[in-house]
């Protein structure tokens, strides 16, 4: 069973300036919350409560005023710096110590999920115990993204780096899952030619020795990009006009933790003051 997570919260946001200019990417509002809460709460819904975030040095005191280390959420949160960014598999060099002898999920920060059965799958994908786990999504622009091809066991048999020649519209979603290998194999890989070890490399290191299964979000399934400004507001946009209908909060911690039995009445409440007065407060009020 899979009981760690990292998340992946560095990058310069070079493309959202001057919105990133002083504040994290990641910390910026998609709709009502910060941007991490999504990918936290990807990590959540797994049953992973043990959580390393990594951030840009400099940046670690924003991240923790709204995610400290003694939260009321029932996580373990810890943080790492990254000096530079150096591309994604860096998370494993960096969380060598936190991942220890475990497997290990990792999310970017940047990435919005939803869907009816996505917790399911998750809940399957945590079981993993050798090889490695990508969750794909059918994308209209795959060229934008690591692309898989897969057969019908649902094991990945091609994976390229934002292929020019299409070969599925099936994208690489920024959400894996390791065994305790990735450490081991992310020390291995050199630079590409934007000058940072790459995911694909390292996936492909999985799938030659036949190793690297696919988990299929489908097209009942959302995966929303916030790489760019338009991106950021569509989804945005997606959330206020999916909870303004339901009434129900997307990615909203503490009713996974209070579901997940982590947290009990106290901690709500210690939230609710946290937080002040404010929407995201009195729903957290209804909850309980
Ligand atoms: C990265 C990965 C790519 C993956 C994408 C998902 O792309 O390299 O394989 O499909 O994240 O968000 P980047 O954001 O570095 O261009």
């Amino acid at each position: 069973m899979i009981k760690k997570g990292i998340i992946l919260a560095g990058g310069m946001g070079t493309r959202m300036s001057p919105l990133t200019k002083a504040v994290n990417k990641q910390l910026l509002p998609l709709y009502d919350k910060p941007l991490i809460y999504y990918p936290l709460s990807v990590l959540m819904l797994a049953g992973i409560r043990d959580i390393l975030i990594i951030v840009n040095k400099g940046q670690l005191s924003q991240f923790q005023k709204i995610l400290p280390k003694n939260n009321n959420l029932g996580l373990n949160i810890q943080y790492k710096e990254q000096l530079k960014p150096r591309g994604l598999p860096e998370a494993f060099i960096l969380g060598e110590k936190f991942i220890g002898k475990d497997n290990v999920a990792l999310i970017l920060g940047d990435n919005f999920f939803y869907g009816q059965s996505f917790t399911l799958k998750l809940k399957g994908c945590v079981k993993l115990k050798k090889g490695a786990t990508v969750f794909i999504h059918p994308v209209k622009n795959p060229n934008l993204y690591g692309v898989a091809k897969i057969n019908s066991q649902n094991k990945v048999l091609k994976i390229i780096e934002k292929p020019k020649k299409y070969i599925s519209n099936l994208a690489v979603t920024g959400l894996y899952f390791f065994d305790n290998n990735v450490v081991k194999y992310s020390k291995t890989l050199k630079p590409s030619q934007r000058k940072e070890i790459e995911i694909t490399d390292l996936l492909n290191i999985y799938r030659k020795k036949n190793n690297l299964n696919s988990e299929m979000l489908g097209r009942g399934g959302v995966w929303l990009d916030t790489g760019s400004i338009e991106d950021f507001y569509s989804a945005s946009n997606f959330i206020s006009t999916i909870e303004n209908r339901q009434g129900f909060k997307i990615a909203c911690l503490e009713e996974i933790s209070l579901k997940n039995k982590w947290i009990k009445i106290k901690e709500m409440k210690n939230q609710m003051s946290f937080y002040g007065n404010c929407e995201y407060s009195k729903y957290l009020k209804n909850l309980i």
